[in-house]
């Protein structure tokens, strides 16, 4: 499995470097995205050079692949977008947050879409999960656009900010990743 760069219309999805730390430790040291995540909160400079420290090895060792997501046209760093390999085989799951200042606009789903087919294709994988708080219904709606299926909750699952919080378990799988690219492709022919 290669490391790619992935490019959509709008986005280019590529290895973190050690430039992008000021934009890394703004960004993710939003309160509104620890709010929703496991992300460290208060995030800090040390934090953020030992996560892209990490990524190199969590690669060639298979464990995870993980992007930044930046502006196609103007280059800047807007967030960041991973796949986790689980224990059992083809198994992967995702994981994204964007900026507060980029919500709303579609980037998560354009990046997402482009990680499934990176994950469809290169990663050979069969099932590619993802799971939300019960609180982030917009993360919700970015699995549920990119074509995941709702499977339950896995109730109290996290503890964070003294209280628990269901977790809502979305998935896809490669058939029917595959049946909705075939769809789309004959609408827009
Ligand atoms: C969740 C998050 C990644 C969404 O990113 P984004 O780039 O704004 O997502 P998109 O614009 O692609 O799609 C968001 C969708 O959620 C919808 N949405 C936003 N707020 C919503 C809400 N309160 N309830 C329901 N839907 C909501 C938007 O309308 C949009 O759907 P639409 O295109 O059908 O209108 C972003 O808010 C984020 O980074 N949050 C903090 C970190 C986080 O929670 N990461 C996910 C962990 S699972």
């Amino acid at each position: 499995m290669s490391f790619l760069t992935l490019t959509t219309e709008r986005l280019i999805l590529r290895a973190f470097t050690p430039g992008d730390l000021p934009d890394l430790v703004r960004l993710a040291g939003d309160w509104e995205i620890a709010r929703t995540t496991t992300i460290p909160y208060p995030y800090s400079e040390e934090i953020a050079c030992h996560w892209i420290a990490t990524h190199g090895e969590a690669f060639k060792q298979r464990r995870a692949v993980t992007w930044a997501i930046t502006h196609r046209g103007e280059g800047y760093f807007m967030g960041a977008i991973e796949l986790r390999f689980l224990k059992q085989r083809h198994v992967a799951e995702m994981g994204y947050w964007v900026g507060v200042p980029y919500w709303g606009q579609g980037y998560t789903t354009e990046a997402a879409r482009a990680v499934l087919a990176y994950g469809f294709g290169e990663a050979g994988l069969y099932r590619i999960q993802a799971q939300h708080f019960h609180t982030n219904p917009a993360s919700g709606r970015v699995m549920q656009k990119i074509g995941m299926t709702y499977e339950g909750s896995r109730r109290a699952a996290v503890f964070r900010w003294e209280q628990y919080h269901d977790m809502l378990m979305y998935a896809i799988l490669k058939p029917e990743y595959e049946r909705q690219r075939t769809a789309s492709e004959e609408e827009n022919a």
